[in-house]
């Protein structure tokens, strides 16, 4: 990924685009933590990801606007919450009612394990991950390490999705990209390319939907 692709939140440019963006005055408006809310639902629009009584884990969950998503989309016409949403990030999140947040680094074998221990022996029927890392501007290490971190969803998906479950990972488009899609292809039956038009058109950012299992041998 270019240097010139970064957020750099200091730069007249990029405040300018912000304050200008009709995603971010929609989020405002709508009480969402981030712009990134309408990623997930315009995806959601067209492949109704979430039925009621899901459980929905949300990797790279901080500040949240993903997990309110989902949390609005799981809600009965009570209001109240039909399944369940977990969320990890490695930073910290402010509380979100329902949401039940795990704070460590997924890289880590215990985090991991303590996502499974959440799930208290039941399997997901989604798994959504958002996660990016602070990107340091050098491409091909920016690359190698998105890469990893889909990887490791992929992975932990393969042990901890329901069969027919449906997995969304946030994809670089460049190094190693087309490595992960093959890789999804090897584990989903069906693997789907997703540019929402929320996500900004010059970014390599992209969206991998990938729909139930394949039995392993
Ligand atoms: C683009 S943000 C997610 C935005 C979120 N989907 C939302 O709607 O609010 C990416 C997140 O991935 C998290 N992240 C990056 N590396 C991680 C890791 N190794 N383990 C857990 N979270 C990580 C970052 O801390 C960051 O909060």
């Amino acid at each position: 990924m270019p240097a010139d692709k970064k957020k750099n939140k200091s730069n007249p440019q990029w405040i300018r685009r912000h304050v200008t963006d009709p995603y971010v005055k929609a989020a405002n408006q709508h009480g969402y933590r981030s712009r990134a809310a309408y990623k997930l639902l315009e995806i959601d629009a067209k492949d109704q990801l979430f039925k009621p009584g899901a459980i929905v884990i949300d990797l790279g969950a901080v500040p949240g606007s993903w997990a309110q998503v989902v949390r609005e989309r799981l809600a009965g016409n009570d209001g109240l919450l039909k399944g369940r949403v977990i969320a990890l990030d490695i930073l910290p999140m402010e509380p979100l009612p329902d949401v039940q947040f795990i704070q460590g680094d997924f890289r880590e074998d215990e985090v991991a394990a303590q996502l499974a221990t959440a799930l208290g022996g039941v399997k997901a029927d989604v798994i959504l991950s958002d996660m990016a890392p602070n990107l340091s501007g050098i491409g091909l290490a920016d690359a190698v390490r998105c890469a990893h971190l889909c990887e490791l969803a992929i992975e932990f998906a393969r042990e901890h999705l329901k069969p027919s479950g449906v997995l969304l990972v946030k994809a670089f488009q460049g190094s190693g990209y087309s490595q992960l899609v093959e890789l999804l292809k090897r584990t989903f039956v069906t693997v789907t390319v997703r540019k929402p038009p929320a996500s900004r058109a010059e970014s390599a950012e992209t969206y991998l939907l990938a729909r139930s299992l394949k039995v392993r041998d």
